[in-house]
């Protein structure tokens, strides 16, 4: 089976190519880097020639509300359409857990705009919504520092390791379109303030972490619900500790 990964040099998409790879599917991991852009459609329809499935897994080099919403707007219409031409059976995109909840953000409207492109297209798909990576763990306590101080809510959060979103991306791939949504968080929930205060512990951070209640995450006010899985979500292997453990060693 020929697999495209647009996004295929990033975090995520490494690990995607590398498990599509291991079990002898004809891989390309597509990206800017490699020649492949979703956005000036540079080797886009030559990549995506006898392809079965194509995975989604881009993200946008900008974060600001209209850049982003560009980006996954022009990306996102750009791909389908080739998809479309090169009669693609299944795509497979990455959102976030929650994005509907989250659209106070700029970037969760992006991302919901993304997902709607992807229903309306007429092509199979697969939308696995995964919550945080660890990995993204410091950007949360960089977007909430306020001097020496990282003001964050005490609301549930779910993280989950990169390793565990790729697997279940990849298992998406080469299952059967769901032509609706799968969602992947961590094994565990645990209050943004403590996940934060566990990061800073390890990586010997001298910033104080505050517990707000009005703490926004990225401008959005936060729930328990806000970032945390549905009870059918699937859950990562990896637990924040042990992920902690492994980066100090
Ligand atoms: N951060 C989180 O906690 C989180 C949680 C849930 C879901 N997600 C989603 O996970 C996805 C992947 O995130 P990530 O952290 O793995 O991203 P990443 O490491 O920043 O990688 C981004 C990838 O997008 C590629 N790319 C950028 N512009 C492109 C273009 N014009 N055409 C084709 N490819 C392009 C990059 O290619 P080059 O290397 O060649 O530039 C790179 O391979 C995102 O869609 C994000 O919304 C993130």
């Amino acid at each position: 089976m020929k697999i495209v990964v647009i996004g295929g040099s990033g975090l995520i998409g490494t690990g995607v190519v590398a498990k599509l790879r291991s079990l002898g599917h004809d891989v390309m991991a597509a990206s800017p880097s490699t020649g492949v852009n979703t956005i000036t459609r540079e080797g886009l329809a030559e990549a995506l020639d006898h392809t079965d499935v194509v995975v989604d897994v881009a993200n946008a080099p900008v974060w600001e509300d209209k850049a982003v919403l560009d980006f996954f707007e022009t990306s996102g219409r750009n791909l389908l359409a080739a998809e479309a031409a090169a009669g693609v059976r299944h795509h497979v995109a990455l959102s976030v857990v929650g994005t509907e909840r989250l659209q106070e953000s700029g970037y969760f409207r992006a991302k919901l705009a993304q997902e709607k492109l992807i229903r309306e297209s007429g092509i199979p798909y697969t939308i696995v919504r995964a919550t945080q990576f660890f990995e993204f763990v410091g950007g949360i306590a960089q977007e909430a520092t306020r001097g020496e101080e990282i003001h964050v809510s005490p609301a549930l959060i779910q993280p989950i390791w990169s390793g565990d979103v790729s697997a279940a991306v990849a298992d998406a791939a080469l299952a059967a379109p769901a032509n609706g949504m799968v969602e992947v968080g961590g094994p565990e929930a645990l209050p943004l303030d403590e996940l934060i205060r566990r990061f800073v512990r390890i990586t010997k951070d001298t910033r104080k972490v505050v517990p707000d209640v009005r703490a926004r995450y990225f401008g959005i006010a936060l729930n328990d619900q806000s970032l945390t899985t549905g009870k059918a979500a699937r859950l990562g292997s990896v637990g924040y500790e042990d992920w902690l453990a492994r980066q100090s060693a």
